[in-house]
């Protein structure tokens, strides 16, 4: 089955599919993005997605490509003609095409790609046998409430836990506190049971799978505070996670070679994982 792209208005075979060379993503990071879970053919959470890509877009005063509507119906095409079930859809926003000049061009109509990957997100290692993450200081700018493309510094950390043999990198602000990992957002169970996730400002991405959760815990009467926390403490806590639309809830076992717990997947940690994964099938309401 050909694997199709999106890209301005345009179904086109995944290999032919490309952008001008000057596209202000490429050449100013220019663009925003949005990574959509799939799960059984349908996008989960595709509301909250599309809600913080409008507010990524107009805090750049980029346009919305295209109506909301819309997206939604090139989302679902491309999920039919690409045939996934359970993977992901991947749509940027960029600034559009203009003689390079870092002052906004005058006329430039933003540039929308979308693509899918197809994902197995069964009996997947990371689920069941949680992962070492290493710590790294916070190299990015103060808007990291904005999901823009510009992914650089969170690329050098991930790169660094990769050669630790690590599966992410929880990034530590100039206070010696964890902002979040680089493609998610970081979570403690401490040692009384309180389950701890840092608050929303513009530190931290507002992870869509990070408010899921939360709303899960309400939901089940677990007590949470969202507060900041330090890597010691989270060294110390009973469990430690991290939530993404592709890792879902992945218990941390490992940060910086200190084992958590007992160096096995939190109880919580496994619970919250089987709650969302039934929220994502469909089996429980939203959340
Ligand atoms: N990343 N923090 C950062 C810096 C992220 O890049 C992401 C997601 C998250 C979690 O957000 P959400 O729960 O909405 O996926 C937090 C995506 C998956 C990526 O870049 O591939």
């Amino acid at each position: 089955m050909p694997r199709y792209a999106y890209v301005n208005g345009q179904y086109l075979p995944h290999d032919q599919a490309a952008v001008h060379i000057e596209d202000r993503g490429y050449q100013f990071a220019d663009g925003v993005y949005e990574v959509v879970p799939v799960a059984g053919g349908l996008a989960v959470d595709e509301i909250p997605h599309l809600d913080r890509l409008e507010r990524s877009l107009a805090e750049l005063r980029i346009a919305m490509p295209m109506s909301r509507r819309a997206l939604e119906i090139v989302c679902r095409e491309l999920l039919r003609r690409n045939g996934i079930r359970n993977g992901l859809i991947y749509i940027q926003v960029t600034r559009g095409v203009a003689p390079r000049n870092h002052s906004f061009p005058a006329h430039a109509r933003p540039a929308l790609v979308m693509t899918t990957k197809r994902m197995n997100f069964d009996g997947q290692s990371k689920f069941r046998d949680g992962v070492a993450v290493i710590s790294a200081p916070d190299l990015r700018w103060a808007r990291r409430d904005i999901k823009t493309i510009n992914l650089l510094p969170n690329c050098l950390a991930k790169q660094a836990a990769l050669e630790a043999g690590a599966y992410e990198a929880i990034q530590v602000d100039a206070e010696g506190k964890v902002t979040e990992g680089t493609s998610s957002n970081a979570w403690i169970v401490t040692k009384d049971g309180m389950l701890v996730t840092r608050q929303l400002s513009n530190d931290i991405l507002h992870g869509v799978t990070r408010r899921t959760i939360l709303a899960i815990a309400m939901e089940e009467g677990i007590a949470f505070e969202e507060r900041p926390f330090t890597v010691p403490e989270a060294q110390g806590a009973r469990e430690a996670f991290v939530t993404s639309a592709t890792s879902f809830v992945t218990p941390v076992v490992e940060i910086d070679g200190k084992r958590i717990g007992d160096g096995k997947p939190g109880l919580l940690s496994q619970r919250l994982l089987s709650w969302y994964r039934d929220y994502m099938a469909g089996l429980r309401d939203g959340a």
